[in-house]
């Protein structure tokens, strides 16, 4: 039967307990992750949330040994039960164990309580798991005892107060807002929440803090920051839950400096008090056309070379229907050398094709440079020596090259290019794995054209301000205007972003105009964020980060599960407690709502 407590106090944890120790009296208390019965004397290591400690039972006299009835207790553990154990901290007897921290020490129990019996698990707990994820995370509460989930757990509780004290001392105020709140548009889809007093009404879930931040700037709160689960309804991928945590922060009478300033700050402090890893500041800056232009991408992993090149200019009289066509439509020729990899196999090329048609590319162009100098080439037969040459020096290709090019627009050959250039990459294993490479994408554009519903839409939310010299083309050629907004980028995934917000009425409302809203729509949807600015509001901005990505990336996890105590997979759902389920008909009618599942269509 379990025993309780009854006045025994835990002295230490398993590994706080050291060769300091040695000669005292501890109590420890954890979970058995082994016991070995050697006949007479028994072996078990004990774990805690800090680590392993071997405890030895034996039989005898003394407070070195174990009493004839406890020793039986002994006999019975299992991997599992939970124990308390009083004993004496020696020096080990047999050889130090190396891989432990307490290797060099051992408990000699003198008492022994079970305080929990446990069924055998149905999946070992241990660091580097191969059991099934699926089967883990049905079982969580087992998983989350594994020392590498319990390690990102506590560097993640470790992490949130670095943050906590930092902001503090910067003299930011943490204020919460809501959960339950009105829908409104930004970015993905709501999650709702029916409401029972107002039938036919519902709350959303925030899909950030933002517009209650801005609004406690109007306040006078000056600096705000808070950790805020945030929820958004879009499909799953690695670094993606439908609940996650941001950092979420606003700033009064500050522009784009002051914010990246006090942010560079909070990382090199965070970084090196909870990995130790340096952070050199300033940290460079890039803005996004740059980007663009050099990596294909919004959030470049620059811990490796090989940019883009654009070879538009040079082959725009070829012969090449497909380079000068997607030319003609206003697109762009790029390419890419992958320095090396001229004697790829035909396979291998083939599966980049299909790759880079994953990305909206209708085909993908490529030219090896031969030992001999000669090319081999998907289009060589459309072009002259001269233009081959010529393009390829701009590549700046020498033998042994493999060259890639996509033409189309300028979207799809960035999208086919910078995912192609990760690709190539991690099959060249030329990304250094130890790096923390940080870099601001500055200067966003500020709206960006929905071919579907025939629009500017914001490409970061509809409070973003313009670049102050961008301001006359707002109504002249919005396309082009650049946003006060800017993206923190670690090793090539976007950590965090904010921008500077709209304060004055005028421009705000050129913006709504802008995105379509009619000032009736405007007024419905933010109306009280519109009318708080009536009556005083101070420049303000502010940024966010995803917690969860920030911790994935300092301990390099592969998916951001692992940084999470109760995750969902990829059908937004919990393995574990099975949510989301079908509630009782007697709260939906008190909603006054009723079911009605279309039927699957026949595939
Ligand atoms: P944004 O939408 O860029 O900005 O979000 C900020 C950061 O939150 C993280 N993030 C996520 N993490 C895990 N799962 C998700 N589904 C997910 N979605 C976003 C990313 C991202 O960089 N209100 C603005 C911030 C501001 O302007 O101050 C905002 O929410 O790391
Ligand atoms: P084709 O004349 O269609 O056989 O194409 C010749 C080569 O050009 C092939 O290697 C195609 O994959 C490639 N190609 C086709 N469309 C594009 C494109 N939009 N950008 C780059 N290469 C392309």
């Amino acid at each position: 039967m379990a025993e309780s407590m009854q006045g025994l106090k835990r002295t230490h944890r398993c590994t706080e307990v050291s060769e300091a120790n040695v000669g005292q009296l501890v109590t420890v208390m954890g979970w058995v992750q082994k016991s070995r019965n050697k006949g007479g004397i028994i072996f078990t290591d004990l774990r805690d949330r800090s680590g392993l400690l071997q405890i030895i039972f034996e039989q005898g006299e003394g407070d070195e040994f174990i009493g004839a009835q406890e020793f039986e207790k002994a006999e019975k553990l299992r991997s599992e039960f939970v124990i308390a154990v009083v004993g004496k901290v020696v020096k080990r007897g047999g050889a130090a164990n190396e891989n432990l921290k307490t290797g060099t020490i051992e408990i000699r129990a003198n008492s022994l309580r079970i305080l929990s019996e446990a069924a055998t698990p149905p999946f070992p707990i241990e660091a580097d798991s191969k059991t099934k994820e699926e089967l883990r995370l049905k079982h969580r509460y087992l998983d989350l005892r594994r020392p590498d989930i319990q390690n990102n757990l506590i560097l993640r509780s470790k992490v949130v107060n670095g943050i906590r004290n930092f902001l503090a001392d910067e003299g930011f105020l943490e204020i919460e807002t809501p959960i339950l709140m009105k829908s409104t548009p930004e970015g993905a889809r709501d999650y709702l929440v029916p409401s029972r007093v107002h039938p036919g009404n519902f709350y959303a879930l925030p899909q950030s803090p933002q517009l209650f931040k801005q609004l406690l700037m109007c306040s006078g709160y000056d600096r705000y920051y808070q950790v805020a689960k945030c929820f958004r309804d879009e499909d799953l991928r690695a670094d993606r839950q439908p609940e996650f945590t941001q950092i979420d922060m606003e700033l009064s009478f500050v522009d784009v400096e002051d914010v990246l300033d006090v942010n560079e700050r909070l990382l090199q402090k965070v970084f090196k008090e909870s990995i130790g890893v340096d952070v050199a500041l300033p940290l460079p800056r890039i803005t996004w056309q740059d980007a663009m232009d050099r990596f294909g991408s919004d959030k470049p992993d620059m811990r490796f070379g090989m940019e883009l090149v654009n070879v538009s200019e040079l082959v725009k009289d070829c012969g090449f229907g497909v380079f000068t066509g997607a030319l003609a439509n206003g697109g762009s020729v790029r390419g890419l050398n992958a320095k090396g990899q001229a004697q790829m196999p035909r396979k291998k090329i083939d599966a980049l094709v299909e790759f880079a048609k994953g990305y909206g590319a209708k085909g993908l162009a490529y030219l090896s440079v031969q030992e001999d100098g000669t090319y081999k080439s998907s289009f060589s037969k459309f072009m002259s020596e001269e233009e081959l040459a010529a393009l390829v020096a701009a590549m700046d290709g020498e033998k042994g090259d493999l060259l890639f090019f996509a033409a189309d627009s300028n979207k799809v050959v960035w999208d086919v290019l910078g995912a192609l250039r990760l690709e190539l990459a991690k099959q060249m294993d030329i990304i250094p794995e130890d790096e923390f490479n940080f870099l601001w994408v500055t200067e966003f554009p500020l709206l960006e054209w929905d071919e579907e519903e025939k629009r500017f839409v914001a490409v970061h939310h509809p409070f973003t301000m313009p670049m102050d010299e961008d301001l006359p083309l707002l109504e002249t050629d919005p396309g082009k205007v650049r946003a006060k907004a800017y993206d923190i980028v670690l090793n090539g995934t976007e950590l965090g972003g904010g921008s500077v917000r709209i304060h004055q009425s005028d421009i705000q409302e050129k913006m709504f105009t802008m995105l379509g809203f009619t000032q009736e729509q405007a007024q419905s949807q933010f109306g009280f964020l519109l009318d708080a600015f009536k009556y005083g509001v101070p420049p303000h901005a502010g940024l966010a980060y995803g917690l969860d990505r920030m911790i994935m990336l300092m301990v390099k996890a592969e998916s951001i599960r692992d940084v999470m105590a109760f995750p969902k997979v990829k059908d937004a759902s919990c393995l574990m407690s099975e949510a989301p389920n079908v509630v009782d008909p007697k709260q939906l009618e008190e909603l006054c709502i009723s079911i009605n599942i279309p039927a699957k269509e026949e595939e």
